[in-house]
């Protein structure tokens, strides 16, 4: 089948490298001759990890045969069945994406990436029958969870589509109605604010918070670390949707305002709460 995945960024090259590994034909979009060569270079680092580590069956250089990097949607050519964007949480960049992509592509199902955007609000406008959220994991090859997001118009059909595609792919799939945060962000953010907070008050070091959740709770990283994973500038995003949809209990704390102001976006940036 072939895929369209927009966006080459961490989450885009790796949903790229998923369908790759898959054994999908995969149009990758990234706007711009430079950002084009970065994300095509992402998906071949992220194959070349997962080679090293004996967890690919083929050959990197044989899976990029089947990978196109376009720089713009109107080249992505015809017969794509899935359109994932997996471009920065900015609704209306979104929104604007997934028209030229209905557009580009009139019979595919039209998947978006966003960690908490309301899945009605980026289908307004679009054939909504077709449009879901399908919402990986970062590193989106190793994570074994996708969350399907279902808005009212979206058809059983396409939901069930989209379930089998992922569960071909080797993940687990839970579905989750369209509700702020959805499952995973909602609890994923409570925590990581909880722990900001904590090192706000001094109760512990960044590194004993993070200690405590990794060995008394079985967490492979600590909450601390993991919002350096994902970005800080993210999950400030991601908290500040949710303390308006939800309330002031996902209200960002100052010390996470601080270091997204002072460019300390944790481990893209080398600075968080830990130095990379
Ligand atoms: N393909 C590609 N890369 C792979 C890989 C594979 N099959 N297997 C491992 N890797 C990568 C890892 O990502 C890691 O990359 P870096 O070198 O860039 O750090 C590296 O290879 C080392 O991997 P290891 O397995 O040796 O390292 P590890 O045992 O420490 O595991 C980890 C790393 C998988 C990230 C693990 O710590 C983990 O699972 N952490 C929690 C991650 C998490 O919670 N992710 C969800 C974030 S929230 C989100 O993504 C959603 C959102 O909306 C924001």
């Amino acid at each position: 089948m072939i895929s369209v995945v927009i966006g080459g960024g961490t989450m885009g090259a790796g949903v790229a490298h998923l369908f790759l590994a898959g054994g999908h034909e995969v149009v990758l979009v990234e706007a711009g001759a430079d950002r084009a060569l970065a994300a095509r270079r992402a998906v071949e680092a992220s194959l070349a990890k997962a080679a090293d580590r004996g967890k690919l069956d083929a050959v990197p250089h044989e899976l990029l045969k089947h990978l196109t990097v376009v720089e713009r949607l109107d080249d992505v050519g015809a017969g794509a069945s899935l359109v994932v964007e997996a471009v920065p949480e900015d609704i209306e960049l979104k929104r604007q994406v997934l028209k030229a992509a209905a557009n580009a592509c009139p019979d595919a199902v039209l998947a978006s990436n966003t960690s908490s955007l309301s899945i009605s609000a980026l289908a307004e406008g679009l054939p909504g029958e077709r449009v879901l959220g399908m919402h990986f994991f970062n590193p989106v090859p190793v994570q074994q969870l996708v969350e399907l997001v279902r808005h009212d118009g979206v058809s059983a059909e396409v939901v069930a589509r989209v379930r089998g595609w992922a569960e071909e792919l080797g993940k687990t799939v839970i579905e989750v109605r369209d509700a702020p945060g959805f499952a995973t962000s909602r609890l994923g953010v409570a925590v990581g604010m909880e722990a900001i907070r904590m090192l706000e008050e001094g109760v512990a070091s960044a590194e004993d918070i993070d200690t405590g959740m990794r060995l008394g709770y079985g967490w492979p990283m600590g909450p601390l670390r993991l919002t350096d994973l994902v970005g800080l500038d993210v999950r400030l995003a991601i908290a500040e949707h949710l303390a308006a949809e939800l309330g002031p209990r996902f209200e960002p704390p100052a010390l996470l305002r601080d270091k997204v102001a002072a460019g300390h976006l944790g481990r893209k940036t080398g600075q968080g709460f830990f130095t990379w």
